[in-house]
């Protein structure tokens, strides 16, 4: 008798002890079957390499002219060789002109040195390709890489509207801004930082890039590569650079050392201090990688050397231009024909 009531008591202990592990497995299949269900994150191209602002456009600010009338310091016209006709630039341009934030955050509470900055960098491509004995003629191509929301390609859509126009940017808001605000039927697209274009080999008699090569690294010279591809032999790419000439002029009055240093908690490379300028550039190419962002996030310096050798590999220099852009060097090229 003893004997039965031991075995039973066993087999109930042994009952819940299964009962237990049943539940356990019961819980486990069933969180099993929920992570199943789930779908694994979709990775949109489009987000990893461009940028889609979360925001719309701002309203534009404002014509030149209705600018000019509010601002009347002289200044403003210094270094421009062509004040005689600076009126009749102005009287050209009848588009608006767009607000800080559809402008990289261009010029704070300076809007028509804005306009002019563009001005300048029109005028100086002109003459230096009128230098070169290959001026721009009506029904040329040129393409503007990196445009933003239009900052030189207005002058060519405002003083040659014969030019065939062309621009792409990686960020949405400024393809947006171009396509809605230039007087120009110009082909503006959202390209990605992977060099791709969808544009047609030989295509264009100039290509030109402002502050664009100074935020890349790796894909540097893949870049060089697309945008020889897309020129016509003979046609010219006008680049601009930021080499131990800039590397120089930084100080900490200066707006790209303020820029760095602003930005040195994402920065853990590096540590932004006066002496970092004062010596010469630590290598033939410099990158200042911003961690918080994917794309469009470095700044980067390159010797002349460096733009010589590697640069001249897809094309041929003609010149580097000192300061040809603001702080910035400017290297003219030619594809070869
Ligand atoms: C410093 S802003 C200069 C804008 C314009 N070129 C100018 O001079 O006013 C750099 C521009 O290049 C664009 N950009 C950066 N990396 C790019 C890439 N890989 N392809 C196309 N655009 C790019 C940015 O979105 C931005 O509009």
């Amino acid at each position: 008798m003893l004997g039965t009531k031991k075995s039973s008591n066993l087999a109930t202990e042994e009952l819940a002890r299964l009962r237990d592990e049943l539940g356990t497995l019961k819980a486990r299949l069933e969180s099993l079957e929920v992570a199943a269900s789930r779908k694994p994150p979709a990775i949109n191209i489009a987000d990893v390499c461009s940028i889609r602002p979360p925001r719309p456009l701002a309203e534009p600010i404002g014509t030149v002219r209705e600018l000019a009338q509010k601002e009347t310091d002289i200044d403003h016209f210094s270094g421009i060789d062509h004040e005689v006709h600076l009126e009749a630039f102005m009287d050209r341009d009848l588009q608006q002109v767009p607000a800080l934030e559809d402008r990289e955050h261009y010029f704070p509470g300076q809007d028509l040195d804005y306009w002019l900055s563009g001005l300048r960098d029109y005028l100086r491509i002109n003459q230096e390709l009128e230098n070169a004995g290959r001026p721009l003629n009506a029904g040329d191509r040129l393409f503007d890489f990196g445009a933003a929301s239009g900052r030189v390609l207005r002058h060519f859509a405002a003083q040659q509207p014969d030019i065939d126009l062309a621009c792409a940017d990686v960020n949405e808001n400024h393809v947006e801004w171009v396509s809605k605000h230039l007087a120009s039927d110009a082909y503006a697209f959202q390209c990605t930082n992977i060099p791709s274009l969808p544009i047609e080999d030989n295509s264009f008699d100039l290509v030109y890039a402002f502050s664009v090569f100074t935020h890349m690294d790796e894909l540097e010279t893949t870049w060089l590569a697309e945008l020889r591809r897309i020129l016509r032999p003979g046609g010219y790419a006008y680049f601009s650079v930021q080499t131990e000439d800039t590397w120089k002029l930084l100080n900490p009055d200066h707006f790209l050392y303020g820029h760095l240093l602003y930005n040195q908690a994402n920065l853990p490379d590096w540590e932004i201090k006066p002496e970092l300028f004062e010596n010469p550039m630590p290598s033939e190419k410099v990158v200042f990688r911003f961690e918080n962002s994917s794309v469009y996030n470095t700044c980067t310096f390159q010797s002349k050397a460096y733009v010589k050798e590697v640069w001249g590999r897809f094309f041929d220099i003609e010149k580097i231009l000192y300061c040809g852009h603001d702080f910035q060097d400017v290297v003219l090229m030619r594809k070869p024909n």
